[in-house]
């Protein structure tokens, strides 16, 4: 997505030329002490945060078209609008096709029902569906007529099935439109007998990986281009769930898609403000899925697990702990489902599913964003037993919801003790935190716990505003702070912004990281913040000494790429002016005279990208010609650079 060119390559040379040219008093000195050593970073720490809000995951990830396939919605008939008698259609319970999926509608001849998918059906021109239904003939010789229609009506594309049975059995069908429309629907309607109807899908066939069923590949594509270094699913508050009923639990998500018991999703009525009562977990997308594409995108698995505990925002209801031991055994059998031999009992669940090898799982979360002497006492009774059996297991464990106060320290003096792996710290604040939170790590005991960066993004408004920005003054807020991070490598483990994804019709919290509707998917500044530090890596940190002109706004970080043998220099402006820079790569004494930089900027703070100009603030890369290990740099104005560079000692 960032372009080179040559016209950009004398761009940036003019940059370094008139930044030389302007040396003067007010010029900031930076060190880069590249002959001073500096400590061990981890290279996978910039990752991402998944979790099923804003439809994530049904309605977005999820490339199922489909609203309430299985008519398991308490409302079985929600997204379906039925055409013609109604009471020739019937919703029964009887002689079912799935136990699991008890619900299924009937038919009569000359009846239909249509489906208004995610806030419509985005369809392609050109593009196969996939349509697919579990059926069965009840009377005479049924016949399944398939229309996808256009807002106002039109049809796009229209096909039909016979060969209906008197037991159930899969019928498909393929539909191609040759226009594009957003917010179609998909219409079925039965002539000639009467027909029972469950699982009714329909897929795009180009999904991510072309895997049938899978997930939308302009999606999984901003992941795969970011590299992240880890994924976390499958959030979030999901896991805690409203109450303890329906919170995620892993082992109903695996298996053939029509045993996936669909449950409501906790963001459903979250919020008064924005309500979505249309939201469900049909879990398609469930954790062979995730550890799947954890896979794919070269991410290390983070899977967080229920600890007992519903959502203290909601029920707050606890699990006794005399009573924790299935939660736990959840644990043990996940670590077996991602790694087990293909002949242990959870194992062989993952090799039928059609991947025998192990995922390597190295991580384990306990419970998500919990706090207070409730959460310790459980996360007390996992770690003994998850310790004991799976040493290999680094435990992720929860700081609570806020970066500081009573409970935060509360946690961490009880998980330092504990000698926890890693501190789970979330963050959802004003750019200035971000900006005065660059040294915050500074200072942290580096034998104690790890710290997981585990949810943060600048807030223009405030937290839980419906008025909150993607902005670029949120995105550089961050990347000052990821600068802190980064220089503090050796505490801080691993960071991801939260939330994800987010589709403009159907979310219920902003800001979000990727924005989508039903046909195309937009990376915000924030995005694109992530990526720059995802895809230039450390595996050291470099030391820099930062000497800045009175009124410079500069944060820095830098570190060495051991697989490239480069230097990387990140360097964010958050001043209204150009910062010139002298830049000493101390102890060179060979520079590479070529070197790769990386900006993202744009005229304004308010800068935000759309579908319509997805690219307006977006990283522009150039090469650059360099002399000497001494020289001097303008940074642009609210800006982030990324500098790459040779360099021998
Ligand atoms: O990222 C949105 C929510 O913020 C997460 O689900 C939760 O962990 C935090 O409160």
């Amino acid at each position: 997505m960032s372009k080179i060119s040559g016209k950009l390559f004398v761009a940036a040379s003019a940059l370094l030329a008139a930044s030389a040219a302007c040396l003067n008093a007010a010029e900031s000195t930076l060190t880069i002490q590249t002959d001073q050593p500096g400590v061990k970073i981890n290279r996978a720490m910039w990752g991402v945060f998944f979790e099923d809000i804003n439809l994530g995951a049904d309605g977005g990830l999820y490339a199922e078209l489909v609203k309430n396939r299985s008519f398991e919605f308490p409302n079985a008939l929600m997204g379906w609008q039925i055409s013609g008698q109604t009471n020739g259609v019937e919703i029964r319970a009887d002689k079912v096709f799935s136990q699991v999926q008890p619900h299924y509608i009937r038919l009569q001849s000359g009846t239909g029902l249509a489906n208004e998918g995610f806030r419509g059906i985005g369809i392609h021109a050109g593009e196969t569906y996939d349509f697919s239904v579990e059926a069965r003939a009840v009377e005479g010789r049924p016949v399944l007529k398939i229309e996808l229609v256009g807002a106002d009506g039109h049809s796009l594309a229209a096909t039909s099935v016979k060969g209906f049975q008197a037991d159930w059995q899969r019928l498909t069908a393929k539909l191609k439109s040759s226009t594009q429309e957003e917010k179609a629907r998909l219409k079925v309607s039965v002539e000639g007998g009467t027909a029972d109807l469950d699982m009714v899908s329909l897929f795009p066939r180009h999904t991510w990986k072309n895997r049938p069923g899978g997930l939308r590949a302009d999606m999984v594509q901003w992941l795969a281009d970011m590299k992240p270094g880890f994924m976390r699913f499958p959030g979030g508050c999901i896991v805690e769930g409203h109450t303890l009923t329906n919170r995620y639990q892993w082992k109903t998500t695996i298996g053939p898609v029509a045993e996936r018991k669909v449950i409501m999703n906790r963001w459903n009525d979250e919020f008064k403000h924005r309500p979505t009562p249309d939201y469900y977990q049909s879990f398609g997308l469930g954790f062979f899925e995730y550890f799947q594409l954890c896979e794919d995108i070269g991410a290390s698995p983070l899977p967080i697990l229920n600890c007992g505990m519903a959502c203290q925002y909601n029920s707050g209801e606890l699990c006794p702990l005399d009573q924790l031991e299935p939660y736990i055994q959840d644990a043990l059998d996940l670590i077996e489902f991602a790694n087990g031999p293909v002949d242990s009992v959870w194992g062989a669940k993952r090799a039928a599913m059609g991947h025998p090898k192990s995922f390597g799982l190295k991580m384990l979360g306990v419970g998500n964003e919990q706090w207070d002497q409730q959460y310790i006492d459980r996360y007390v009774k996992f770690q003994q037993v998850l310790k004991a059996k799976h040493p290999e297991i680094k435990l992720v464990s929860a700081a609570g919801p806020s970066p500081d106060g009573k409970l935060f320290d509360f946690a961490w003096k009880n998980l330092r003790e504990l000698h926890a792996d890693i501190v789970d710290e979330h963050c959802y604040a004003k750019p200035d935190w971000f900006y005065n939170g660059t040294h915050r790590y500074d200072h942290y005991d580096r034998n104690g716990p790890k710290v997981f960066f585990g949810e943060y993004a600048a807030q223009s408004d405030h937290t839980g505003s419906t008025n909150n920005h993607n902005n670029l003054e949120c995105a550089l807020a961050e990347a000052a702070c990821m600068t802190g991070l980064e220089r503090n490598g050796d505490v801080v483990a691993m960071a991801s912004y939260a939330p994800l994804f987010a589709h403009v019709d159907g979310w219920q919290w902003k800001p979000d990281l990727i924005w989508v509707n039903n046909l195309q998917s937009c990376g915000t500044p924030d995005y694109y913040v992530q990526k720059l530090f995802a895809n230039n890596p450390g595996d050291m940190t470099v030391p820099v000494k930062l000497n800045a002109f009175a009124d410079a706004k500069l944060f820095v970080s830098a570190t060495r790429d051991d697989v490239t043998g480069e230097t990387i220099l990140k360097v964010v402006n958050g001043g209204k002016s150009p910062a010139a820079v002298k830049l000493d790569f101390a102890g060179a004494k060979k520079i590479d005279s070529k070197a790769t930089v990386f900006t993202l900027a744009s005229a304004s703070l308010k800068d935000e990208n759309s579908f319509a100009a997805p690219q307006k603030v977006s990283p522009v890369e150039a090469k650059i010609k360099i002399t000497s290990p001494q020289f001097s740099y303008a940074f642009p104005p609210d800006s982030l650079t990324v500098l790459r560079l040779k360099i021998t000692n």
